[in-house]
């Protein structure tokens, strides 16, 4: 059998989870969907309802005024917001349980940052460039899952220099894009997602390289060793950004995903 399907298959949580979440994700899909619905999913789950009204009140969307209420908490945000809040938080749990618990935090810095720049910049929808970061490494869930110390030693490479992909390879045979490529077809994802999850680390293969080269892009800007010679300069260009400007702007998302994490965590 392909290592990849026997890695995914391996790691029976994850294919039991995501029933929750891909709901949560068809919203997106149907035009039809209401807030009451959105609401109904909030208000089952008190700490959710907390969270929100607790991130509604920060300086993370800087609304003016003090909301301490949930329903306005929603109108204000918006259905696709909410949306990807509740993906962020019910992943939790399964992202820090999947061996790295910096693989939750990661995720939510490259959201916030591919949210904040897509506002910026109007290159994509916000909200739909939030949860494209959120994603895009959903696979390493399942080399986490399906052997822990192993994959501590590919965070160990990493850590002195290896290319992750590469570095996945050695140990696994396989790689996060090509887990994660296959978890987004069995949870059925929408294209965008399974575009990003596949093409991140390359985006110029992808049919949609706009979204995939803005993923891209925020994954380096935030990890903690980042080298800005390792940025694409022709991309930023088309951003209308200052390549200089670049250590400003990246300071601005780490800010912003701080307030973020801590709000959700
Ligand atoms: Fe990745
Ligand atoms: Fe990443």
């Amino acid at each position: 059998m392909d290592k990849t399907i026997e890695l995914v298959n391996s790691v029976k949580d994850i294919q039991a989870m995501p029933s929750v979440i891909v709901k949560a994700l068809n919203v997106m899909k149907k035009p039809t969907a209401s807030m009451k619905e959105i609401g109904d999913i909030v208000m089952f789950d008190q700490s959710l309802t907390i969270k929100l009204l607790a991130l509604v009140n920060s300086a993370y969307y800087g609304f003016s005024q003090q909301i301490s209420s949930i329903n306005i908490a929603l109108s204000l945000l918006g259905m696709v917001k909410v949306k990807n809040i509740i993906v962020a938080v019910a992943m939790k749990p399964m992202m820090s349980n999947a061996g790295d618990k910096e693989l939750w935090k990661h995720s939510m810095r490259v959201a916030a940052g591919c949210e904040y720049l897509a506002n910026l910049t109007k290159i994509m929808d916000s909200d739909e460039a939030f949860i494209s970061g959120f994603v895009h490494d959903v696979g390493k869930m399942v080399l986490h899952m399906s052997n822990e110390k192993m994959y501590g030693k590919v965070l160990s490479a990493v850590a002195d220099g290896a290319d992750i992909l590469d570095a996945e390879r050695k140990y696994f045979d396989s790689d996060h894009v090509k887990a994660g490529s296959l978890l987004a077809k069995r949870w059925q994802l929408p294209i965008l997602l399974a575009n990003i999850i596949s093409y991140h680390h390359n985006p110029s293969l992808s049919s949609i390289p706009v979204p995939c080269n803005l993923v891209c892009l925020i994954d380096k800007l935030v990890q903690e060793n980042f080298n800005p010679n390792g940025l694409d300069k022709d991309f930023i260009k088309t951003l209308g950004i200052d390549f200089a400007d670049i250590e400003d702007l990246r300071n601005v998302i780490m800010q912003k995903a701080e307030v973020l994490i801590a709000e959700l965590s």
